[in-house]
């Protein structure tokens, strides 16, 4: 009797292990083009420098330098188009010689299909380099055991008013 009814709760175990791995299924790939909007000053920055920054400007090279980010994200180049995420987190300089940032940042959908869902990007970035690719090491939500990577590019950058669009691929088996 009790050998039967270890037996029976095995098969039920086996039962509902088989079912989740139907239910999960195969990774789906997503990819979107998504265009960070950045301003690293004046009075609607979305990087500030936590980190000595005596004269006000904003020290990329200087290692060990900090770097606290909530830039809006876009659907398309245009500052004005709609706003589907926020880019929220952190730059660390983290080469002696300044030449790349650690990222450590979550993508939050604000609106849109993956409205409540995050990404999250942690990685070396070339900084200086004109394509940066940064790794995506999970996600919530619609993202949920996301692991994939990103690029990103400056595609264009007004030096009089710190404004600068980062367009970002990503690729993510989720
Ligand atoms: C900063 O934001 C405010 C409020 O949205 C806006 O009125 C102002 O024009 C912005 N300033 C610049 C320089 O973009
Ligand atoms: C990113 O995607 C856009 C649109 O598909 C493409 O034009 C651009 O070359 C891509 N950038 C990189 C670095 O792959």
């Amino acid at each position: 009797m009790a050998v039967n009814s270890i037996r029976l709760s095995l098969l039920m175990f086996l039962a509902m292990f088989i079912t989740s791995e139907a239910e999960l299924g195969q990774p789906k790939e997503t990819k979107l083009t998504l265009y960070f909007q950045d301003y690293s000053g004046g009075p609607n920055a979305t990087v500030v420098q936590i980190t000595g920054q005596p004269d006000g400007l904003l020290s990329f090279t200087k290692f060990g330098a900090i770097f606290c980010t909530d830039d809006p994200i876009t659907r398309g180049f245009d500052p004005s188009s709609a706003e589907i995420a926020r880019a929220q987190g952190l730059y660390v300089t983290s080469a002696l010689d300044g030449s790349n940032t650690h990222v450590l940042i979550s993508i939050v959908f604000t609106s849109e299909e993956y409205k409540g869902s995050t990404l999250e990007i942690q990685g070396s970035s070339a900084q200086f380099e004109r394509v940066r690719e940064v790794a995506i090491v999970g996600g919530t939500g619609k993202f949920r055991l996301a692991r994939g990577y990103l690029t990103f590019e400056t595609i264009h950058y007004d030096a009089t008013s710190y404004y600068a669009v980062i367009q970002c691929n990503v690729t993510v088996l989720h």
